[in-house]
C-alpha cells in the first residue's frame, strides 16, 4: 500500500552533536543492510518523540516513521528466542522485560522469561509476514520484514513441527491447540505438567496441559489463511527460482502446500456441527483417530459461546470452511449448508448509531466490548475492498478515536495484559473487556490502560491518522524499547506493563505492511474467479442487511480520520526520566533529521 517507489531521499543530516547516515535512495535501498531505519542505526531507539513535530499526511513521513517501528518491532518478530524457538520455529505466546531497564529479561518469575507457550493466532501473525516478506516483488520497496534466509529458515522449521505434530496428534487435523512451543516437560497421561523453558533442551511441540484433547477455531482460522497465503506465496517464488535456491523454496512449498490441504480437509469434519453450526472449541474424543474422514469423532466444547456466529475474529474460520473446505459427506459440497452459516451469523452483525460531541451521527457495526482485538479480520482478508464495508469500519475508527479525545485518554483500548496499578491487570490476569460502551453489547468493564495495536484498525484505514495514534503511545513513558513497544500503559503514563507479545505488537506491524487482505484477494482471484465473488457476495450481502434503512444522514464519514491533539500526552512524557535507560535518543537532533528528509523528499517530488 504505502510502498511505491519514490523520489530519491538521499540526505546525510547531522544536528547537535549527532549525525544521521544517508538514507538510501529508495528504489534501491538494501534494506538487509538496515539502511532505511536510519534513526536506530545512529542509535536513537526512543525515535517517536522525532516524530511529534511531523505532518503526518505526508506520505514520506509514513514511509520513515514504517521504516523505524518495523526495523524496532524486528528485534521481536524475527528473532530467535526471542518471539519464536530457535529450534522449533513457533511462536512464544510473549517475552518479560526487566520493569527497571526495559531489556529483555529471559527467566524469572511471571512476567519475566519466555512464555514458552503459544496458539495458533500468534501462528497466524507470523506466518502473514511471512508470506508478505516472500512476495516482496523487486520492485518494490518496503522495509526488511525478514530476509528470504530468514524467511526459509523458519518456515522449514515451523513445517517440520507441524508434521511432527499432525503425525502425533491425527486427531486435530493439521491444526492446533494451545501448545508447548518447545516440549513438555512430563507428560504422564492426566497428570498436569509445564511447557520447557529456554534452559531445557528443546523437543517436539505438543498441546498445554489444558488443551490436550481440544482445538479453537478462532484461532486456527486465523492461521488457516496465512497457510494459505504462505503455501501460495511460496509456490509463486518456487516457480520464478533459479540456482541453489530453486530446489530449497520448491519443497518447501510442497510441504506448505499438504498442511494447507491438510486443513482443507478436516476443517469441516473438525469443527462443522451441521445446521450452520461451526464449533468454537471442538473436543476431541480419540487422539489417533484421523480428524478427516470422521466427524463422529469430534464434539462439541463446553466454551460460551459455543458456536463462532459472531461478525467479529470468528468469522475467519466461518469463511475458510465456506471458501476453501472440503465437503466431503455433505451433497454438492455444502451447497445446502453453506448458507446456513450465514443466515446463523446475520443476526449478530447489529447496526448502532453513536452520537459524536458535535452532534453528528455515525452508524457503525456493534461491538463486543467495541476493543481493537475484535477488528482482526480486516487484516486478514480483502474486507475493505467492499465499499460498505469499508466505510461501517471507517465509522467505527472515527467513533474509537473521537471516543478517546473525547476522554481525553492519550490512546486506544484494546483488550492486553495491563500494568500492575491497574485494576482489571493483576499479573497474570487479563484486560479483555475494554472498548467503548455506547456502541458494545457487553459491559465494559475498565478503561484504565491502553496498548499500541488499538491503532492498527486505524493504520488500515487512515495510515496518516493510525500511525499518528500508535506514535502518541509509543511516546508514553517507558513504552520503547530495544526490541520495541511495550503491550499497555495505564492512561496517566505512570506505569506499563513489561511484556511483549505478537498480538499486541506483530498486529501493528501486519497492519502498516497493508495486512493480508491485498495479497489473499489476489490470491483467490487467480485461483477461481468464483471465490473472490463469493467472499464479497456473502460477506457484502450480510453487511448490506444489517445496515440497510439503518444509515444515518452523516454514514458517509470521511476517509480521513481525527489526529490526535498533542495536549493528550501528559507533560512528564517528554522528560528524560520516562525513557528506559536502554532506549534513548537525541530527540533534537532526530526531529530536525525527520523534518529534513520529509523536506528533502517533497522537493524532490516537486522538481
Ligand atoms: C546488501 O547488503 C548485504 C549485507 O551487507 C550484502 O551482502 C548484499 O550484497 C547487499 N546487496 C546489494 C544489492 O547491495
Ligand atoms: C482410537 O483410535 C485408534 C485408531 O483408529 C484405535 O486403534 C483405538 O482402538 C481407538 N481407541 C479407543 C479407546 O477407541
Ligand atoms: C440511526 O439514526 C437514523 C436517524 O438519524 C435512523 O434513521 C437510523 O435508523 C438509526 N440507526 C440505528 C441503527 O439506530
Amino acid at each position: 500500500m504505502m510502498w511505491r517507489p519514490t523520489a530519491t531521499v538521499a540526505v546525510g543530516f547531522c544536528a547537535a552533536s549527532v549525525c544521521f547516515g544517508t538514507l538510501a535512495r529508495a528504489d534501491q535501498a538494501n534494506v538487509s543492510a538496515g539502511g532505511v531505519s536510519a534513526l536506530q542505526a545512529a542509535g536513537c531507539c526512543r525515535f517517536a518523540r522525532a516524530f511529534q513535530q511531523v505532518d503526518w499526511r505526508q506520505p514520506e513521513t509514513q514511509r520513515l516513521f514504517i521504516a523505524e517501528a518495523v526495523a524496532a518491532e524486528r528485534h521481536f518478530f524475527a528473532a530467535p528466542d526471542v518471539s519464536f524457538d530457535a529450534v522449533t520455529g513457533m511462536t512464544y505466546d510473549g517475552h518479560g522485560i526487566d520493569p527497571q531497564t526495559g531489556e529483555l529479561k529471559a527467566t524469572g518469575p511471571h512476567p519475566g522469561g519466555v512464555f514458552t507457550f503459544s496458539a495458533s493466532s500468534k501462528e497466524g501473525i507470523h506466518l502473514s509476514l511471512l508470506a508478505l516478506a516472500l512476495q516482496r516483488s523487486d520492485s518494490e520497496i518496503q522495509p526488511l520484514i525478514y530476509t528470504l534466509n530468514e524467511a526459509l529458515d523458519v518456515l522449514e522449521k515451523k513445517v517440520s513441527s507441524l508434521e511432527a505434530f499432525d503425525a502425533s496428534h491425527p486427531g486435530f487435523g493439521g491444526f492446533l491447540p494451545w501448545f508447548c512451543s518447545r516440549g513438555a516437560t512430563n507428560t504422564t497421561p492426566g497428570a498436569a505438567y509445564s511447557c520447557r523453558g529456554l534452559d531445557q533442551e528443546a523437543g517436539p511441540i505438543v498441546p498445554t496441559s489444558g488443551w490436550v484433547s481440544e482445538v479453537p477455531g478462532l484461532d486456527n482460522g486465523q492461521m488457516a489463511w496465512a497457510t494459505y497465503a504462505v503455501a501460495r506465496v511460496l509456490a509463486d517464488r518456487a516457480a520464478l527460482a533459479t540456482g541453489g535456491d530453486a530446489v530449497r523454496i520448491r519443497n518447501l512449498a510442497d510441504r506448505w502446500e499438504q498442511r494447507l490441504a491438510r486443513m482443507r480437509s478436516s476443517a469441516v469434519p473438525l469443527f462443522y456441527a451441521g445446521q450452520g453450526r461451526v464449533r468454537a472449541v471442538t473436543v476431541v474424543q480419540n487422539m489417533s483417530q484421523d480428524a478427516a474422514g470422521t466427524p463422529e469423532n469430534a464434539a462439541t466444547g463446553l466454551a460460551a459461546p459455543s458456536y463462532l456466529d459472531d461478525a467479529y475474529e470468528g468469522e475467519l474460520m466461518v469463511l475458510f470452511i465456506d471458501l476453501l473446505a472440503d465437503w466431503f459427506g455433505y451433497a454438492e459440497d455444502g451447497i445446502h449448508e453453506r448458507p446456513l452459516m450465514w443466515k446463523r451469523k446475520q443476526p449478530n452483525v447489529v447496526a448502532r448509531n453513536y452520537t459524536t460531541r458535535d452532534g453528528s451521527t455515525l452508524t457503525v457495526q456493534e461491538g463486543y466490548w467495541f476493543s481493537s482485538h475484535e477488528q482482526w479480520k480486516l487484516m486478514v482478508l480483502p474486507y475493505l475492498d467492499i465499499p460498505l464495508v469499508k466505510q461501517v469500519f471507517t465509522n467505527g475508527e472515527h467513533v474509537r478515536l473521537n471516543d478517546a479525545i473525547d476522554h481525553s485518554v492519550p490512546g486506544i483500548f484494546a483488550s492486553s495484559l495491563a500494568p500492575p496499578n491497574v485494576e482489571c491487570g493483576t499479573f497474570g490476569g487479563y484486560c479483555n473487556a475494554v472498548g467503548v460502551q455506547e456502541v458494545a453489547s457487553q459491559v465494559v468493564r475498565w478503561d484504565q490502560s491502553i496498548s499500541p495495536y488499538g491503532a492498527y484498525p486505524s493504520i488500515l484505514i487512515d495510515p496518516a491518522a493510525g500511525l499518528a495514534w500508535y506514535n502518541i503511545m509509543l511516546s508514553l513513558p517507558h513504552m520503547q524499547t530495544q526490541t520495541g513497544s511495550i503491550e499497555s500503559s495505564d492512561i496517566a503514563g505512570t506505569s506499563v506493563a513489561p511484556i511483549l507479545t505478537w498480538d499486541t505488537k506483530a498486529t501493528t506491524v501486519l497492519a502498516m505492511l497493508g495486512g493480508t487482505g491485498p495479497l489473499i484477494g489476489s490470491l483467490l482471484k487467480r485461483e477461481d474467479g468464483q471465490l473472490l465473488h463469493r467472499f464479497q457476495k456473502v460477506v457484502g450481502e450480510m453487511y448490506a442487511v444489517a445496515f440497510e434503512g439503518k444509515e444515518a444522514h452523516g454514514f458517509g464519514a470521511s476517509a480521513e480520520l481525527p489526529m490526535p491533539p498533542s495536549t493528550l500526552l501528559p507533560p512528564h512524557s517528554h522528560h528524560p526520566t520516562s525513557d528506559f535507560p536502554s532506549c534513548g535518543c537525541d530527540s533534537t537532533a532526530a526531529s530536525a533529521y525527520v523534518l529534513e528528509a520529509v523536506a528533502a523528499a517533497s522537493a524532490d517530488v516537486h522538481v
